[in-house]
């Protein structure tokens, strides 16, 4: 079956493994990686498949209403899948405005293009056999945080089971399922929250077949070093100190990132219109304990003494708002369209590690500010 796929943010860190996959798996189908090309979006972390014939890369604001829509028209577009947003909640502290544009409107105006395109289609277009389809991809943090509760006389980590049957271990009871109501916390994840309101309102008020994930923290290659694992193990190498936010005691759920690719895969193509999944590994981490793991990783990797770096913590003041814990039930998934972590966190952090020392050429471009050049040599002469 042919078809014809809008990718935003595909030049992020998500997006690009998300682009990559498809192009890979999909030669029958047509992936446009439609992109700002912010500081955070990067085409040298699509180098391998820039060349496809069933790639095309356009350089668009998702905000841009027209522009999208002469895009859909003339690629004759049938499936959205929006990971295009400002992404880091130190960033939305101190300019929430750069988030409610691009999150909430940037969202609101896809939404109107897609829908000034497919509406008086009835949602299906002849060239394929489903209807049409907006996939939003959204974060665990529209639930706002959790408690560390634990049962009496049992220290935190403890192993409890998941209602797909799974054991875990867990810093809490309580967990994010998909009917639990939204308290963001944090301008980034208002506005996060806001654009999944806005995507489930064109279902609701329009027909629009539309899905929302909500998914814990990725970690792997790619990811732009502002965000905790990048940025630690670049920090490490060059023996820079570490900003531990805090005691260093907040718990994050954290997922290999080309598992939540292949997440995004099954939903796209298996999920259910209106339907909202959690996207998550079980895999629940105090941070204080993988700036260890990163450090002794480092290290080894690096033919240091392990633990040689432990002295680079350096506890900073802590972030505003900052919520105490995530942790995402991702059981309706596992049980519904049989989707499983393919990872261990020991192996995808050690491959992840070995990734950033083998690719110091990628962390330069970034950190230099060259990557953003990328482009404007790549493009100019087409
Ligand atoms: P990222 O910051 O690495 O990438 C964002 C991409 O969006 C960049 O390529 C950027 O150029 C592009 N972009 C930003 N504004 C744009 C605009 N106005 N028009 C077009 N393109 C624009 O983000 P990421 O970490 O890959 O996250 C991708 C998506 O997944 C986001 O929607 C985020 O909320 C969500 N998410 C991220 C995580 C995570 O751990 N990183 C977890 C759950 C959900
Ligand atoms: O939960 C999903 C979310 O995960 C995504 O929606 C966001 O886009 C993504 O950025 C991520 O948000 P976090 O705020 O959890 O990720 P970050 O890497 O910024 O921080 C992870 C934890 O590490 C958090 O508790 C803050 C802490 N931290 C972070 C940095 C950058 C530090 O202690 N020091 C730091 O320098």
């Amino acid at each position: 079956m042919k078809r014809s796929i809008i990718i935003t943010g595909g030049a992020g860190f998500i997006g690009s493994h998300v682009v990559r996959l498809f192009v890979n798996k999909y030669p029958e189908y047509k992936i446009i990686n439609l992109d700002k090309l912010t500081y955070a979006g990067n085409l040298a972390n699509l180098r391998d498949i820039e060349d496809r014939p069933n790639y095309r890369f356009v350089k668009m604001d998702i905000c841009d209403f027209e522009g999208v829509l002469k895009l859909m028209q003339e690629e004759h577009v049938d499936g959205i899948i929006h990971l295009a947003a400002e992404s880091h909640v130190d960033r939305s502290i101190k300019d929430p405005f750069t988030f409610a544009q691009t999150n909430v409107m940037g969202t609101l105006s896809l939404l109107q293009a897609a829908k000034a395109y497919w509406e008086p289609m009835g949602w299906q277009m002849q060239h394929c056999a489903v209807p049409c389809r907006f996939y939003h991809i959204s974060t665990d943090e529209v639930y706002g945080a959790l408690e560390m509760t634990h049962p009496e006389g049992i220290e935190p980590p403890f192993t409890t089971k998941a209602s797909s049957g799974k054991h875990h271990l867990a810093y809490g009871e309580k967990f994010f399922t998909e009917d639990l109501k939204y308290q963001p916390h944090s301008p980034y994840s208002a506005a996060k929250a806001s654009s999944d309101h806005f995507v489930r309102a064109f279902h609701d008020t329009f027909g629009m077949p539309t899905i929302v994930t909500n998914c814990s923290n990725n970690y792997g290659p790619y990811q732009f070093p502002e965000k905790l694992i990048p940025l630690f193990i670049n920090n490490i190498r060059h023996r820079k100190p570490l900003p531990v936010y805090g005691k260093g005691e907040n718990v994050r759920d954290w997922l290999y990132v080309e598992d939540h690719a292949r997440a995004i895969d099954v939903i796209f193509h298996q999920g259910k219109i209106a339907e909202t999944y959690n996207i998550g590994g079980f895999n629940e981490w105090k941070n204080i304990d993988i700036i260890k793991v990163l450090i002794n990783t480092v290290d080894r990797l690096l033919g240091r003494p392990e633990g040689a770096d432990m002295d680079l913590i350096t506890y900073v003041t802590d972030r505003a708002g900052h919520d105490l814990r995530y942790a995402i039930d991702s059981s309706k998934l596992q049980r519904e369209l049989g989707w499983e972590p393919s990872l261990q966190f020991e192996e995808g952090i050690e491959k992840t590690v070995r990734w950033y020392l083998d690719n110091q050429a990628w962390m330069d471009n970034v950190t230099s500010g060259d990557y953003q050049k990328y482009y404007e040599d790549m493009y100019k002469n087409r």
